[in-house]
């Protein structure tokens, strides 16, 4: 009985699949399927990466393009039927019998079966291409040009900048996945209709606990030790004269030989702190509560802070995470003498040149349309104020200026984005005190528990300053440094 009627169905099917809507479907399924199959071949053959715009051709608009047909197919089908029910044409008795011995019917059904075989394949591989391709840094980098280009410029230089932007923003497991999917769906509206927020919000209240994601590569017993780092800054003087910061950070983690340093008093093998903030940015931080060594809860009460009922119904509670202290750990904005400083101790900019700094100051502050009119700006800026104040030096070391000029520009390219409303200062680090107020948010010496301790403003606690200001430091010469 069932057999008969399936069978009844899909000659009427056949019967009535000659008609335009089907027919066309039919066809944008087999050009999408041979097209894709093209492509395919020449990516699993192309010894290059593929090119991102190549990629949402291949891997998202063909493959909808095919499913698109295929449901055209059963559309045309059903839309003849009812207009033929509607005028009174349909064809009443049997359709046309197809003979089920017939060769011309085998060979329809096995070409039909092959043909599904390919295109589940095909389907089926594009899916999964498209959900690689859609994590990679060429897509969340490059494809939607405008909205991640500040990020993917200052991650270009980083230390993650060979760690895939889905690995700290997607992370592990079908959960994240599926919410990054829906997020990036209306992203991707976002970028079609230019609705896109400028500057894209920053903290992203959406990020995975930044424990799941980062801790797939750092893991906590691997922090230890302390972490020395060296830092000059150059006055805006004619010499730029050069101070350097030496630092040794107690950066340890917890239960490993030696000190318990600043991962581990933060983190155990879960989270020891949690906070209240009452402003988005999360620099308001009037109550933290602290898990102590003996497992006391410990609450340290902002006495610098007057929690008003109005701040008390802003007030949110947050796991301390990585990202309360790391929160650029890849893309990294600069503020503009921090820039330049790094420009010039790598030499990108010559220190040799008199003003140098101070002139780099004065054009890289300064506000443009956008990236190219500053950059022209800053090169006739630097080379006019030599070729006026410094003629001999000029003519002397002209290719010296001309390259400083272009570090100079690199620093304002890498940092300010007009067209994004990025600029100096918009997403500041919150690692040290230097930026922002960073660490200072709870160690101000202001958080006090009831039992009168207090969260440490001692400059012994987190580090040992072992030069501060210094021309040529006596302990870099002690280290063996140059
Ligand atoms: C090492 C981890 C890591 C990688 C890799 C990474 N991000 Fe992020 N990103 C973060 C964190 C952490 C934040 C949130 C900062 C905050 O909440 O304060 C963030 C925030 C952002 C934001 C919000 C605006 C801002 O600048 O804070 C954008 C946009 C962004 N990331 C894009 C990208 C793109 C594009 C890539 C790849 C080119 C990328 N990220 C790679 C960790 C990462
Ligand atoms: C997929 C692996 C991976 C993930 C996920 C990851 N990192 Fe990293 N991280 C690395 C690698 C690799 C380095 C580079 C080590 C080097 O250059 O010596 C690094 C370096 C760092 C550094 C040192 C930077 C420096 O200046 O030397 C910090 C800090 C850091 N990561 C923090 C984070 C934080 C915070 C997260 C989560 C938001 C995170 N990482 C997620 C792999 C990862
Ligand atoms: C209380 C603030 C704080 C928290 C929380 C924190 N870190 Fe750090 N971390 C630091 C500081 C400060 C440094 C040293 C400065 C730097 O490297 O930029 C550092 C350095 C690092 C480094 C570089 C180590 C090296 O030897 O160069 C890595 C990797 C790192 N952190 C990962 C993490 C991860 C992963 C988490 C979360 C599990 C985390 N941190 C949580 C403050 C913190
Ligand atoms: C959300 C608040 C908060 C922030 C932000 C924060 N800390 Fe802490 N920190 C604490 C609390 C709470 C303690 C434990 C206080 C105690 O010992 O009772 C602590 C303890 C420490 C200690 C141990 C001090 C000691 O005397 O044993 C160090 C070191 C430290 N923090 C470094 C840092 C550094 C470096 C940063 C910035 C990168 C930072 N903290 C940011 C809340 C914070
Ligand atoms: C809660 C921890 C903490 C306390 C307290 C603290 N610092 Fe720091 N300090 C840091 C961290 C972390 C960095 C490194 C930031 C980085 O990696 O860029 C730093 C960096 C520095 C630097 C180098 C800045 C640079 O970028 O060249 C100096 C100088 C310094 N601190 C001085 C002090 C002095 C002086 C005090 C006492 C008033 C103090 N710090 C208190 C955590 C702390």
């Amino acid at each position: 009985m069932v057999v008969e009627r399936i069978r009844e169905m899909i000659r009427e099917g056949f019967r009535d699949s000659d008609n335009r809507t089907s027919l066309t479907g039919a066809a944008i399924t087999t050009a999408a399927a041979l097209t894709m199959l093209f492509f395919f071949v020449i990516e699993v053959v192309s010894p290059h990466h593929v090119n991102p715009y190549f990629g949402i051709l291949l891997f998202v608009f063909l493959p909808m393009l095919f499913v698109l047909g295929l449901m055209m197919i059963p559309l045309g089908i059903w839309m003849r039927r009812r207009k033929m029910r509607k005028d009174g044409t349909m064809p009443t008795g049997i359709a046309p019998k197809l003979a089920f011995g017939s060769p011309v019917l085998k060979h329809i059904l096995t070409f039909v079966a092959v043909a599904t075989l390919i295109n589940v394949f095909l389907v089926g591989t594009a899916a999964y291409k498209s959900v690689e391709f859609m994590d990679s840094t060429e897509f969340c980098g490059k494809t939607c040009h405008t909205p991640m280009t500040p990020e993917f410029t200052a991650f270009k230089n980083s230390p993650h900048s060979r760690v895939g932007c889905a690995q700290c923003h997607v992370g592990p497991g079908a959960e994240g996945f599926v919410k990054a999917k829906l997020s990036g769906t209306r992203q991707l509206f976002g970028v079609a209709f230019n609705s896109f927020e400028r500057p894209i919000k920053s903290p992203v209240e959406s990020l995975r606990p930044a424990r799941e994601t980062c801790e797939q590569c750092h893991w906590p017993t691997k922090f230890h030790d302390d972490k020395l780092f060296v830092r000059t800054a150059f006055a805006e003087d004619e010499a730029n004269t050069p101070a350097t910061n030496v630092v040794l950070l107690k950066i340890g983690g917890h239960g490993i030989k030696g000190r318990t340093g600043i991962h581990g008093r933060h983190l155990d093998d879960a989270s020891r702190i949690s906070y209240i903030t009452t402003d988005e940015k999360r620099m308001e931080i009037p109550e933290v509560t602290y898990k102590d060594d003996q497992g006391n809860m410990v609450k340290y009460i902002s006495t610098a802070v007057k929690m008003t009922p109005e701040l008390m119904k802003k007030a949110r509670t947050r796991a301390m995470d990585c990202v309360d202290c790391h929160n650029r750990p890849t893309h990294a904005f600069e503020l503009p003498d921090r820039g330049l400083d790094k420009a010039m101790t790598d030499g990108r900019i010559s220190p040799e040149l008199p003003y140098i700094k101070q002139q780099a100051m004065l054009l890289i502050k300064a506000e443009y349309p956008d990236q190219a009119t500053a950059s022209a700006k800053i090169l006739a800026g630097i080379a006019g104020f030599y070729k006026d104040k410094y003629p001999a030096i000029y003519a002397e070391k002209k290719a010296l200026i001309e390259s400083s000029a272009a570090g100079v520009a690199s620093v304002y390219l890498r940092n300010v984005f007009p067209d994004m409303k990025i600029v100096w200062g918009t997403h500041l680090n919150h690692i040290g005190h230097e930026e922002s107020t960073g660490c200072f948010r709870c160690h101000d010496g202001e958080h006090k528990a009831a039992d009168g301790r207090v969260i440490t403003n001692d400059c012994d606690a987190c580090h040992t300053v072992l030069a501060q200001g210094e021309n040529n430091p006596k302990v870099l010469k002690d280290l063996g440094w140059k």
